[in-house]
C-alpha cells in the first residue's frame, strides 16, 4: 500500500541559523576510539601522519567535521592533563577505571589531540576535569593551550615543542556531574561550575565558550538550577555572558532498559519502532529544557549543547564489555536523521551537538578492523554526509499534513520525519520514512520561491539491520534517487520503506 503525506515549506521564510556545530563529534579514551581508531602511532603499518590515521582524517574531512569533543565523557573527570604532555616514553600511566579497567599510557595527549584537530580542520572542544581535578589544574590547562607570552604554562608548552598557542573555542566544565563526574547535587555543581568558569580565562584573543555539564535526559531541575545560578551575574550577560555560556544535555537511544538495551543487529520490527519512538523523544527533551531556559534567558543567549547523543546497544558478543563496541545499521542512520530534524527545529537554542562516538564506540561513523586495520563507513556516516548542506543554513519550517502514526506503547509515532534549510539559492529537504514495511509518497508543497532544479539521494537497504563490513563496504550507501517527480504543488517524492531521502532544490 502507498499513502501520501504533504509537507508545506515556505522557502522565503528563513528561520534561525542551524549551526554546523550540531554536526559535532565526540572522541573519548574508551575502547578503540582513540587507540586503534584515531591513533595508531608513528610506527604503525596503517598509513598515518604523526601517529594519526590518515584514512580516518580523510573520511571525517569529507563530512566537514566541525568540532571534536575530547577526552571524555566519564574519562574526562579522571584525566589529569599533565600526564599527557612531554616525551611520550616518560608519560605516567593511569588506570582507565570507567572503561575496561585497562592501563592508559597517555600516548595520546594534548599535543596529539590538537594536532588531530588541525588535521581535521575541526574546532577543539576540550572537556575539563571538575570531578577529580582542581581549579588551578583546569586554569593552567587553558593557559597552556592558549597563551602566547612567556607565562609559566606557555613556556612549558614551548618546551614540549609547540611555539604558538592554539585556538580553543569550546571548553567543557565537567561531564555528567550528577553521575560519573562526581555524583554531585545540582546546587553543588552549579556553584562549582561558576567557580571553575571564573578561572578558565580568555588569554589574548582566545574567547572560550564555556559549557557547564548539564542534565541527564528529563532532569529539568538540573537545567533550572544551572540557569538560576546566572541570576546575580545578569549584568554581565549583556556583554559576552558569564560565568558559562551554555549548558549541556545527554540522551541516549536504546530499545530496552539499561540492563538490556537490545542488540545492534538481528532486532525485531517492534524493536525498530520502539527505537524510533525513543529517538523522537529528543524533540520533547529539547522543548522541555528550552522552556526552562526561556524562563531565565528569554533572549536565548545561553546555548543548549547536546554533547552526547546516539544509540547505545548491548556490546557485540566476544568484545570487551567495557569497550562499548557495537555494529551500526540502517536503523542507526534513521535515528541520526530524526535527531538532526529535531536539532534543526530548535536551532535558536541548540548551538552544538556531539554524537557518541566517532570511531569504534557506540553510534560510530567509522569502524576499524582490529586485525587488518580496514576502515568501514557506517550508515550513520552517510546521514552526516547527506546533511552537510544544512551546515550554517537557515532553518525552514516544514508543516507536515496527513502523516500516519503508529502506536508504540503509550506514544503515537509519526511515520515521517522531516526538516529543511535554505542557504542562498539552495535549499535542502530531509525526509525519513520510519515505516518498517510501507513505501509512501510525499508531496513537497513548495511556496515563496521558484524551484528551477532538483537532485535527490536515498539511503536504504532491504533489511532493517543492513550494515557495512570490510567485506561489503557499500551494503548501505547513498545513491541518486530517481523517485522525485514534478507535481502541481511542487514535487512528489517516493519514500521507500525504512529510508532516508534528501532533496536539494535549486531556487530563484
Ligand atoms: O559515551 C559513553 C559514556 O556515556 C560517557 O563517557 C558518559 O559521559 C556517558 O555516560
Amino acid at each position: 500500500m502507498t499513502t501520501s503525506t504533504i509537507a508545506v515549506i515556505d522557502l522565503d521564510l528563513p528561520g534561525a541559523t542551524i549551526s554546523r556545530h550540531v554536526y559535532g563529534h565526540f572522541a573519548e579514551h574508551l575502547g578503540r576510539c582513540i587507540y586503534g581508531g584515531f591513533w595508531v602511532g608513528e610506527d604503525s603499518p596503517v598509513a598515518n601522519v604523526r601517529g594519526i590515521r590518515s584514512d580516518v582524517v580523510e573520511a571525517l574531512r569529507a563530512i566537514s567535521i566541525p568540532n571534536l569533543r575530547w577526552p571524555g565523557g566519564c574519562f574526562a573527570d579522571d584525566y589529569h592533563w599533565r600526564a599527557g604532555v612531554g616525551p611520550r616514553e616518560s608519560r605516567p600511566r593511569m588506570v582507565n577505571s570507567h572503561w575496561g579497567d585497562v592501563v592508559e599510557d597517555n600516548a595520546f595527549g594534548t599535543h596529539e589531540f590538537m594536532d588531530l584537530c588541525e588535521l581535521l580542520g575541526a574546532d577543539p572542544y576540550v572537556s575539563g576535569n571538575v570531578g577529580s581535578g582542581s581549579v588551578a589544574e583546569m586554569s593552567e590547562w587553558v593557559e597552556y593551550l592558549t597563551r602566547a607570552d612567556d607565562s609559566p604554562m606557555a613556556a612549558l608548552r614551548r618546551a614540549n615543542g609547540r611555539e604558538r598557542p592554539w585556538r580553543v573555542p569550546f571548553w567543557g566544565l565537567g561531564n555528567e556531574a550528577w553521575g560519573c563526574g562526581g555524583n554531585l547535587r545540582a546546587e553543588q555543581f552549579a556553584s562549582l561550575a561558576r567557580q571553575y568558569a571564573t578561572y578558565c580565562r580568555n588569554h589574548g584573543g582566545n574567547l572560550l565558550y564555556r559549557i557547564a555539564a548539564g542534565a541527564n535526559e528529563a532532569d529539568l531541575h538540573w537545567t533550572e538550577t544551572l540557569m538560576r545560578s546566572f541570576d546575580d551575574l545578569a549584568a554581565d550577560r549583556a556583554g559576552s555572558a558569564g560565568p558559562f555560556q551554555a549548558v549541556s544535555l545527554h540522551y541516549y537511544t536504546m530499545a530496552g532498559p539499561w540492563s538490556d538495551k537490545g542488540d545492534a543487529t538481528g532486532f525485531s520490527t517492534d524493536q525498530w519502532y520502539v527505537t524510533m519512538a525513543r529517538a523522537r523523544r529528543m524533540e520533547e527533551l529539547l522543548t522541555r529544557h528550552s522552556t526552562v531556559m526561556d524562563r531565565y534567558d528569554p533572549h536565548r543567549k545561553v546555548g543548549l549543547v547536546v554533547d552526547e547523543w546516539g544509540t547505545w546497544w548491548n556490546v557485540e558478543k566476544g568484545t570487551n564489555p567495557g569497550f562499548l563496541y557495537q555494529q551500526n545499521t540502517l536503523r542507526d542512520a534513521l535515528v541520526a536523521a530524526v535527531h538532526f530534524d529535531a536539532f534543526h527545529r530548535h536551532a535558536e537554542r541548540v548551538v552544538m551537538a556531539n554524537i557518541a562516538q566517532t570511531v569504534n564506540v557506540l553510534q560510530a561513523m567509522i569502524l576499524t578492523d582490529p586485525d587488518s586495520g580496514a576502515l568501514v563507513l557506517t550508515p550513520t556516516y552517510h546521514v552526516f554526509a547527506m546533511n552537510t548542506g544544512h551546515h550554517d543554513a537557515a532553518a525552514l519550517a516544514v508543516h507536515l499534513r496527513d502523516v500516519e502514526t503508529r502506536a508504540v506503547g503509550a506514544t503515537e509515532l509519526p511515520l515521517v520525519s522531516a526538516s529543511a534549510s535554505v542557504k542562498g539559492d539552495t535549499a535542502l529537504v530531509s525526509l525519513s520514512n520510519l515505516d518498517a514495511d510501507t513505501d509512501r509518497t510525499l508531496v513537497l508543497d513548495l511556496r515563496g520561491r521558484d524551484v528551477v532544479g532538483h537532485t535527490a539521494r536515498v539511503l536504504t537497504a532491504k533489511a532493517l539491520d543492513a550494515h557495512n563490513t570490510p567485506e561489503q563496504l557499500d551494503a548501505v550507501a547513498p545513491t541518486d534517487h530517481a523517485g522525485v517527480h514534478p507535481h502541481p504543488r511542487g514535487l512528489e517524492v517516493e519514500l521507500p520503506a525504512h529510508s532516508y531521502v534528501t532533496v536539494a532544490l535549486e531556487l530563484r
